[in-house]
């Protein structure tokens, strides 16, 4: 991938590209992880999105060919759960013909894979993350607030491997006292697959999942406890702004990495913008709202009139949270829910 700036590049205040577009396509999800969309508060009456509110195909498409334009490269598919909004192998065979993007991944909890993951490779997706928090039932089944048991999601592992994505990623949230417990056999489980797991610590996205530092789990024991188990050395990242830190087995077969955007932050590099499913542009996972393209682009905008207004937004960015968390612990702050930008 071409990371390199040139002096055309659009660049922030901290003169950070814009690169990587991650796309919201639904606030839906058929979970309720507890740490996201706690089941309390999105219950039977909770009113998602209206359909009519959501960006098209089209619309997201057409924005997608304008960033490519402005220097993104790589582009994620999100929600809430990517794979609840209908027909989203469309979407992805759309944003796989848009000239200049290099990659195309996708994020979804997987229970919906067993169906979709052929569909996907056909339509063009290159990569998958697969969000699986514990192999352990009990625990998986309190983490995805919905009694699911990780049968579904393995099956759908499955399906995405015989489909031909190599290697899959599989993210894990770690929280302490939660699933921490089961962090040596996940990671045992992808060795041994070939997948490459991913322990995040747990982040006050949000809200409304109460989070405590005290449940964060820092990601150098993470390290520490499986390296005890199975050796681990530390490998150079794969491109600047990587936001995993990367370790292979000792042995030679396989890597893990940790997101330690806690305990380390990596917003000096963070090149993300965020697309929320109505067309809000976000410039930081932790900003308190976005700016809205969904107006302009139905009045009629030209595309060169949306590149204005884009580079105008990220020219003036100077979002670094994570640097800064420490400054707004005593001080409840409005945020964008999780769920609404996906991660
Ligand atoms: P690769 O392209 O495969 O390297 O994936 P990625 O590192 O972009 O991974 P992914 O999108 O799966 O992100 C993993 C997790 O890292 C997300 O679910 C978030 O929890 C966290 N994360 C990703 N981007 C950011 C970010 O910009 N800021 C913070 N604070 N956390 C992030
Ligand atoms: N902290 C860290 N990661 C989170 N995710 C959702 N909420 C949080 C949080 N509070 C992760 C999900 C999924 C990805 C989309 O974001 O587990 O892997
Ligand atoms: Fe759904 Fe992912 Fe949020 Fe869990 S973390 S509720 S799977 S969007
Ligand atoms: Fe980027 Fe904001 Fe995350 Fe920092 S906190 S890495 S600026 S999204």
């Amino acid at each position: 991938m071409n990371t390199e700036t040139t002096s055309a590049t659009l660049l922030d205040r901290f003169r950070r590209p814009l690169r990587d577009l991650r796309i919201s396509v639904t606030d839906r999800c058929n979970f309720r992880c507890p740490y996201c969309m706690p089941a309390e508060i999105y219950g039977e009456r909770y009113q998602f999105l209206p359909r009519e509110s959501l960006l098209t195909f089209e619309e997201i498409t057409r924005l997608t060919g304008i960033l490519a334009r402005l220097g993104v490269v790589k582009v994620r598919v999100t929600g809430g759960e990517p794979l609840v909004r209908a027909q989203v192998d469309s979407l992805v065979g759309m944003l796989s013909r848009v000239e200049g993007i290099e990659d195309l991944t996708m994020t979804t909890n997987g229970y919906l894979l067993p169906q979709f993951a052929q569909k996907l490779k056909d339509a063009g997706l290159r990569r998958i993350t697969v969000s699986l928090d514990s192999l352990d039932d009990e625990v998986f089944r309190h983490m995805n607030g919905r009694s699911f048991d990780t049968k579904r999601v393995l099956e759908g592992l499955e399906a995405a491997q015989a489909a031909g994505f190599a290697p899959i990623k599989i993210n894990a949230v770690a929280q302490r006292g939660v699933n921490d417990h089961t962090m040596v056999d996940l990671a045992r489980f992808a060795k041994e697959r070939g997948h490459i797991v991913r322990f995040i610590e747990y982040m006050d996205v949000g809200t409304l999942n109460g989070w405590k530092m005290d449940d964060v789990v820092p990601a150098d024991e993470i390290v520490a406890r499986i390296g005890a188990e199975m050796p681990l050395e530390p490998v150079d990242a794969n491109y600047r702004g990587e936001v995993a830190r990367r370790y292979r087995f000792a042995d030679g077969e396989g890597e893990i990495g940790v997101i330690a955007s806690v305990t380390k932050p990596f917003c000096g590099d963070c090149t993300r913008m965020r697309l929320s499913p109505e067309g809000d542009f976000v410039t930081c996972l932790f900003a308190d709202s976005g700016r809205d393209l969904r107006t302009p682009l139905r009045s009629g905008a030209s595309d060169e009139t949306l590149e204005s207004m884009i580079r105008d937004i990220w020219s003036v960015r100077e979002d670094r949270y994570s640097e800064i968390r420490t400054m707004f612990t005593d001080e409840p702050r409005r945020k964008v829910e999780m769920y609404h930008i996906g991660g």
